[in-house]
């Protein structure tokens, strides 16, 4: 499995994305999001994922340059259109209004449909934390086909429609919770499968509705859980929430069509901290509350308490210095894709 740097990872993402027809920004957007996911420890939205993305633009799925439309707007709400534009790129773009917004009007929020994935859900809810804001963001997955069994069933009929929400703070990482309301991630089962990995139990279950460590059953009619285990019912019911808000209040609507694109609907809001307090003394309090949490007394083979966003922060800190590992899997693709738009040698990807 090669290392790489940071750097050199999201230089080779980026030439290949602008290769198959995205503009330099983009790409950057693009490049910078996934690296950033694997920074992050979140291997499944990292690189792997850009191959998938130049097959996306290939069948149309993707288009490079897509205009962004506002279709509807009032001083603290806005309704946008990517029309099929990378996610990174139009959820970015949204964030960065919707906080304009929230400037004057203290309270903004927006939707956003016609878009492609938008990867890992904390880097627009992060963008309002850097502004003295708190950012939520919910995405789902439009009416592209499903990965999650509502609780009780055995049929994908949910997506793995994350949450996450950013505040500012005094705390040198972010405190930010972003996590699929399914048992994990489908990329984490698609990165084990890639890998060749086992999965925990409680992560899938095969088409026969029983439970199995196999990654490789996702793909052949099974389905991911929702969070909880045993109390599945509340990620259950999370995920509806959540497609409520980004499937039918973007009017994307639910269930699957088979042949539709990826459609990553989101919803997002931002709340001013000001409007509410002294936003010095806020985020004083959120890194003392961290910090009271991180001293409780740890459990039984526990390495300890940490905050919500503090193990990405640390791994962060550790793959800025050792780099990032890519599964040969991904490195073949990576040096495949190389290959068919003569990068090769530019890329150093013999
Ligand atoms: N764009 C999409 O369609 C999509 C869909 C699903 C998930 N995702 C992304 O996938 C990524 C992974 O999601 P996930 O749910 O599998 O992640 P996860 O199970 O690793 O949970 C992550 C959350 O749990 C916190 N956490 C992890 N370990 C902790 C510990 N020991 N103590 C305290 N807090 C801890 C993290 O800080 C983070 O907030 C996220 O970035 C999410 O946004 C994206």
């Amino acid at each position: 499995m090669p290392r790489l740097q940071a750097e050199r990872l999201t230089r080779i993402g980026a030439r290949l994305l602008e290769a198959a027809g995205a503009s330099p920004e983009e790409a950057e957007a693009v490049a910078v999001g996934c690296i950033g996911a694997n920074l992050a420890g979140h291997d499944s939205h990292g690189i792997i994922a850009i191959p998938t993305y130049i097959d996306r633009i290939k069948a149309g799925h993707i288009v490079p340059g897509a205009p962004w439309t506002i279709v509807q707007q009032s001083p603290s709400t806005t309704v946008i259109d990517g029309n099929w534009g990378f996610g990174f790129h139009v959820n970015a773009k949204a964030m960065q209004l919707t906080i304009e917004k929230a400037r004057t009007s203290n309270v903004a929020g927006c939707t956003v449909f016609r878009q492609s994935h938008v990867g890992r859900l904390a880097a627009y809810p992060l963008m309002a934390a850097r502004e003295g804001m708190i950012g939520l963001a919910t995405a789902d997955s439009g009416r592209s086909p499903k990965m999650v069994a509502p609780f009780g069933g055995r049929e994908a009929r949910l997506g793995t429609n994350p949450i996450a929400i950013a505040v500012p703070s005094d705390l040198p990482g972010p405190f930010c919770l972003d996590m699929a309301t399914s048992a994990v991630a489908a990329g984490k089962v698609m990165l084990a499968a890639a890998r060749d990995e086992q999965i925990p139990t409680g992560w899938i279950v095969g088409k026969d509705g029983k439970e199995t460590r196999d990654p490789h059953q996702l793909r052949k009619g099974g389905a991911l859980l929702p969070l909880g285990g045993t109390e599945g019912y509340k990620g259950s019911g999370l995920a509806a929430m959540v497609e409520v808000l980004c499937g039918l209040l973007t009017g994307l609507g639910f269930g699957v069509e088979p042949s539709g694109r990826h459609n990553d609907g989101c919803f997002m809001a931002v709340f001013n901290v000001e409007a509410f307090r002294p936003l010095a003394l806020f985020k004083r309090e959120v890194a003392e509350f961290a910090r009271y949490l991180k001293e409780t007394p740890a459990a039984e083979g526990s390495p300890g308490v940490l905050y919500p966003g503090e193990i990405e922060y640390l791994r962060e800190k550790e793959r800025l210095k050792v780099g990032i590992d890519v599964e040969d899997a991904t490195w073949d693709r990576l040096r495949a894709l190389a290959g068919e738009y003569g990068l090769a040698a530019a890329l150093g990807l013999h």
